[in-house]
């Protein structure tokens, strides 16, 4: 492996409807990218309400369940894997918090959202939701293991 200590660890991020609509999809992915994380997957879609009520389960709950499948479902989303050494902690960080104004500037969130209800972009919180949402947004072979066949990864 040439000194390139990786992991296989995966996330899930999504771009949601307002990221689509405000045009962040390049932004949002150029800071990924710029962190050093690699792609393995990505599309464009219209989800389902019945793929955001899965995908939200464990919100079923929540007095905000069913405008979030709403808003979730009002346009297209971006829904991507990324790959990389702690990336599900990582990601969160670039992220920020939930609520865009708890978010610093130089989160996603904190530079370019104002309100929890349209916060713009989504990341897993554990490695067990990651697994569990790659695996319902992305077909297997959607999923590219693309590192054995290029050069080391550089930081
Ligand atoms: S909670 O209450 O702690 O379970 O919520 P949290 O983990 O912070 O957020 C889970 C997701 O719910 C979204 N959320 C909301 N959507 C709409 N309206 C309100 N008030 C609201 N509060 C939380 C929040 O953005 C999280 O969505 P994802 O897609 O995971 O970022």
């Amino acid at each position: 492996k040439m000194g390139w200590t990786g992991s296989n660890e995966r996330t899930f991020i999504s771009v949601k409807p307002d990221g689509v609509q405000r045009r962040l999809v390049g932004e949002i992915v150029h800071r990924f990218e710029r962190k050093g994380f690699k792609l393995v997957g990505m599309k464009l879609l219209q989800a389902s309400a019945e793929q955001l009520r899965e995908h939200y389960r464990d919100l079923s709950e929540k007095p905000f369940y069913s405008s979030l499948v709403k808003y979730m479902s009002s346009g297209p989303i971006v829904v991507m894997a990324w790959q990389g050494h702690d990336v599900v902690k990582s990601a969160r960080k670039m992220l920020g918090e939930t609520n865009p104004a708890d978010s610093l500037p130089g989160t996603i969130r904190g530079d370019f959202c104002v309100e929890v209800s349209r916060n713009v972009v989504h990341g897993s919180d554990s490695v067990e939701s990651a697994q569990r949402e790659i695996s319902l947004w992305f077909e297997h072979h959607e999923l590219l293991c693309w590192e054995e066949c290029s050069q080391p990864w550089i930081y």
